[in-house]
């Protein structure tokens, strides 16, 4: 069934959602010119699920506290409700960050798909419509991080990640990834023979997100659109002046729709090819400066190739705690920034602290304006002082 029918349930259960509990006002109409730009002279501070490293991944606190902390995108994973609903959640299923299997009136829910050549079993979303995805609430996925917000927030809708970061105090973008969509499309039906990447991009429309990158309009409401399937960025190029960027996995993993591998994708010729789509690539991290036991390798070609044509680069994902740092970076999280942003050239970070990230750049490219404001603030408060002495 098509996500028009249940528009007037979506309504009515963010109406439910914000009269109970006011987290998410749907976008003010404050004027956005008034709002500090999006910063664009350094990497961009791309916080990955949010702040997934210190609250429950793609929940509405996990994105304002990015945005307090600094962020200059906030990134989400879109997938599809069996009501055609999209809503934010990284995995196809629920297992592993919700308390889906407490609740037993859902237990007969658990099913096995197919999901890129392997067999997946849990609670699918796809299998709940959104009013029952509202019901569970959700946790912490690793177990080493803190647990404090089990229980406490639901799962949220596109549209409330869109109104959380139209609502911040400051110019925030978007970063959603069109997240599985083979699936979507497989799973998921909306009315007029629509498509997942189409419901997807109505969306960003609604909100009034367009523009090409770095344009007037792209300035007011920064955002990138990311894939990991090339055909839906293809396919959505065609609807949008929008940038998009090509996510690149790890080199073991096919594309998900074209079923190509790593080197296919990285290639010169298919470099060429796609830049005609996209501003940029996303590759894993460790992809691009290989690793063996640990310590760093040499790094490819990768960025280089992608930089002589005009391709940026934004790898994921930076995490703070020890056992994702690699030795040469001596447990320090500021090491590997330094390294990714002054050494290899990155133009944007993917990272589950985003505040570590903000003090890194803060302290080593502090912006030009956030200087003066900090010396206009000084001199404010010394005249401020010398009239009250
Ligand atoms: C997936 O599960 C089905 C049903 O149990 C089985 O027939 C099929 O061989 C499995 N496929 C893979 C790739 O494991
Ligand atoms: C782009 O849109 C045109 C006109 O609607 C259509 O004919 C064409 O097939 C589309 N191309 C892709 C790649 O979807
Ligand atoms: C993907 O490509 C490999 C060879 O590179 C082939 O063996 C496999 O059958 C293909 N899978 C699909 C789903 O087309």
């Amino acid at each position: 069934m098509g996500s028009r029918c249940f528009a007037p349930i979506i309504f009515l259960s963010l109406v439910a959602v914000c009269a109970a509990r006011p987290l998410y006002p749907l976008p003010s109409k404050l004027a956005q010119g008034a709002k500090q730009p999006l910063q664009t002279s350094r990497p961009y501070n791309i916080a990955h699920r949010g702040s997934n490293g210190e609250l429950p991944e793609e929940t509405g606190p996990a994105y304002m506290r990015a945005i307090e902390e600094g962020a200059d995108f906030i990134e989400g994973d879109i997938l599809a409700t069996k009501d055609g609903v999209l809503v934010c959640a990284h995995d196809l299923i629920l297992d592993d960050t919700t308390d889906v299997k407490e609740h037993k009136k859902f237990a007969d829910r658990k099913r096995t798909y197919m999901v890129q050549g392997s067999n997946m079993t849990g609670y699918f979303i796809a299998d709940f419509t959104l009013e029952e995805l509202k019901t569970l609430r959700t946790k912490q996925r690793l177990d080493f991080r803190d647990k404090q917000y089990n229980g406490k927030y639901p799962i949220i809708t596109f549209e409330e990640y869109i109104s959380i970061a139209l609502d911040a105090p400051r110019v925030v973008g978007i970063y959603p990834e069109m997240k599985n969509p083979v699936f979507n499309n497989e799973h998921v039906k909306w009315s007029g023979g629509r498509r997942y990447e189409d419901i997807f991009m109505e969306t960003l429309q609604k909100y009034g997100y367009k523009g090409s990158y770095l344009s007037k309009d792209w300035l007011k409401q920064p955002v990138f659109i990311q894939s990991f399937a090339p055909t839906s960025l293809v396919y959505v190029s065609n609807l949008t002046d929008i940038p998009l960027l090509f996510l690149i996995d790890d080199v073991t993993v096919v594309t998900e729709d074209t079923n190509q591998t790593y080197s296919e994708i990285t290639s010169d010729a298919y470099l060429n090819y796609i830049k005609n789509y996209v501003v940029g690539i996303g590759p894993w991290k460790d992809t691009v400066v290989p690793v063996v036991n640990e310590y760093l390798q040499a790094p490819t070609d990768l960025v280089a190739r992608a930089h002589a044509r005009n391709l940026q680069v934004h790898p994921y994902t930076y995490r703070n705690e020890n056992k994702y740092l690699h030795f040469e970076f001596h447990q320090d999280p500021y090491q590997e920034y330094d390294y990714w942003i002054n050494k290899i050239g990155v133009d944007g970070l993917f990272t589950d602290f985003t505040g570590s990230l903000h003090r890194y750049q803060e302290a080593s490219s502090p912006l030009p304006n956030a200087k003066a404001s900090s010396v206009l603030h000084k001199i404010a408060a010394l005249v401020s002082s010398y009239k009250n002495g």
